[in-house]
């Protein structure tokens, strides 16, 4: 039976360091603050004028992937792109990455799942190849969130948790009848929760889509209930984890590293604590990069590979929730 292997990992994140204290110029705030309520430090954003886009950071970060798959942009049979912060409203930043990567016709689509991006994509890819439709997929995640976040005291709670970056995985179906690839997952969504984190104009339900009183009012910028996804999360994470160690069954200690999504570190250590993980068997980046939505799983799988933390076979957990309110969990056990 075909399994989806992966064949090569790559991040790109961009080289300007924004620190918490910078924030500080901007809004009250602390790096007290940031660190104790979120564990972040620093983040990446891109330079204020150099006009890159998701699709760019994607770009880098596709070619290291490629390059370690040992494959050419033309071995792609699709190619699947997971950002809420598309370069252009649309198409979509899959179709401008395709162009970027000199290909002419290759399937492109793009997954609005905001942090659970790549859990979905990863799914998503696995039935693209268990049906054969496709065998070669790139999957990137990226974001640009620095361009839309509200630097002033209104939009501080969101603005300093968000950073820029890329992740990029080659995923490929091999022919094994080894316990291999993506061997248990499980997603949700609930859209009840849509306004506990949502960025709403433009907006095609208002007529004008975006008028100067939706700017004033900061209708531009994201908006978010923290304590609500917090929340959420910490009761939702365990009970995902357990979904999908059950349905492989599993338990937690058979699993060699765990990559939580990157939104606060004090979640992801409530996460660890009710789930029992050693110190050593979670994987945790935020502190560097923030919150890098769909960026976050990708980039963090990349800097534990090359690290060298995941040997042959090593069995590892993938667990997120983020915006929709959407969350999910997978097991992916390597060749
Ligand atoms: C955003 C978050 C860090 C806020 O932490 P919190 O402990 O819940 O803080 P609160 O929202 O209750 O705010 C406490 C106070 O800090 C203030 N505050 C908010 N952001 C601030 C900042 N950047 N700097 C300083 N003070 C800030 C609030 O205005 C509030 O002030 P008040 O008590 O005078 O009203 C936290 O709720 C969180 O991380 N939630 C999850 C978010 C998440 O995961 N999002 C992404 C999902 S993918």
């Amino acid at each position: 039976m075909k399994k989806t292997i992966i064949r090569g990992t790559g991040r790109y994140l961009p080289e300007r360091v924004v620190k918490n204290q910078e924030m500080s110029q901007w809004m009250d705030t602390s790096d007290e603050w940031i660190e104790q309520r979120t564990g972040i430090q620093e983040r990446r954003w891109i330079d204020e004028d150099s006009k890159v886009g998701a699709s760019d950071l994607g770009l880098i970060a596709s070619r290291i992937a490629l390059e370690r798959a040992g494959w050419q942009p033309e071995d792609l049979d699709l190619i699947i792109f997971a950002t809420l912060s598309p370069d252009i409203n649309f198409p979509g930043s899959g179709c401008l990455l395709q162009s970027k990567l000199g290909l002419k016709s290759t399937p492109a689509l793009d997954i609005r799942q905001q942090c659970t991006g790549f859990l979905y994509g990863l799914q998503i890819a696995d039935a693209y190849i268990k049906s054969g439709h496709a065998n070669r997929i790139l999957f990137v995640g990226g974001e640009v969130h620095s361009t839309g976040l509200e630097r002033a005291n209104r939009g501080r709670d969101v603005t300093v948790i968000f950073g820029d970056g890329a992740g990029a995985i080659c995923l490929e179906g091999v022919e094994t009848d080894e316990d291999v690839g993506l061997i248990a997952t499980s997603l949700h969504a609930q859209g009840d929760y849509a306004e506990s984190l949502m960025l709403e104009a433009p907006a095609s339900r208002l007529s004008p889509r975006l008028t100067h009183e939706m700017i004033d009012d900061g209708r531009v910028w994201p908006k978010m209930d923290g304590r609500n996804i917090f929340k959420l999360a910490i009761t939702r994470l365990p009970e995902i984890t357990q979904t999908v160690l059950s349905k492989a069954g599993l338990t937690i200690n058979d699993i060699d590293m765990v990559f939580p999504h990157q939104a606060n570190l004090r979640i992801n250590q409530s996460y660890q604590k009710a789930m029992g993980i050693a110190d050593d068997k979670i994987f945790n980046n935020i502190q560097k990069y923030g919150n890098t939505t769909a960026g976050s799983i990708p980039i963090a799988l990349d800097e534990a590979i090359e690290k060298n933390l995941l040997p042959e076979k090593s069995t590892v957990l993938f667990v997120g929730l983020g915006a929709g309110l959407t969350w999910g969990a997978m097991i992916y056990r390597f060749l």
